[in-house]
């Protein structure tokens, strides 16, 4: 399988609650590198930007305002399989449906607030990694 890069975003829900290591470690162990990682606090703009798609569905507005509420930890995961393998760590975006052990079902309290954001795809990850991150601030560990 090939060498893919994926963003992952502990959300503030999961940053207030203090998981933001337990998460992390979840990644690694699963195999996959941090290649970068920060704390900020998202912009409506990125937020926007990251989650244009869903725009005009119910959740949209609600969307934004609680990921830009607070600080996030964004991260450049870097492994085989990186897109489906952090998501599989991540598990369903309903946590109620999501599988014992995964990051959402331990960490989420609700679908609106789950803890944790992967990008869905290597073209969606190529352009969040650009939205949220400068070149020189990713440091590649697989070569
Ligand atoms: P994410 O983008 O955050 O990693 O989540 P995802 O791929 O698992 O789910 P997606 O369909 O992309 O939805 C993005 C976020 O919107 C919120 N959402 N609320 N029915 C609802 O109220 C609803 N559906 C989605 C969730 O916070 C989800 O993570
Ligand atoms: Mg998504």
């Amino acid at each position: 399988m090939a060498i893919e890069r994926t963003v992952s975003i502990i959300k503030p829900d999961a940053v207030a609650k203090n998981k933001i290591g337990e998460i992390l470690a979840r990644y690694e162990k699963s195999g996959l590198r941090i290649v970068a990682t920060k704390m900020l606090r998202l912009s409506w703009e990125q937020a926007e930007a990251i989650y244009g798609v869903h725009r005009g569905k119910s959740f949209y507005n609600d969307l934004i305002a609680f990921m830009t509420s607070g600080p996030v930890v964004v991260s450049v995961l870097e492994g085989e399989g990186a897109v489906m393998k952090q998501r599989d760590v991540m598990g369903m975006t309903d946590p109620r449906l999501a599988e014992p052990g995964t990051v959402r079902a331990d960490f989420a309290d609700s679908v609106n607030r789950n803890a944790a954001h992967g990008s869905d795809s290597i073209d969606n990850a190529k352009y969040e990694i650009n939205c949220l991150f400068a070149p020189g601030e990713i440091c590649g560990r697989w070569s």
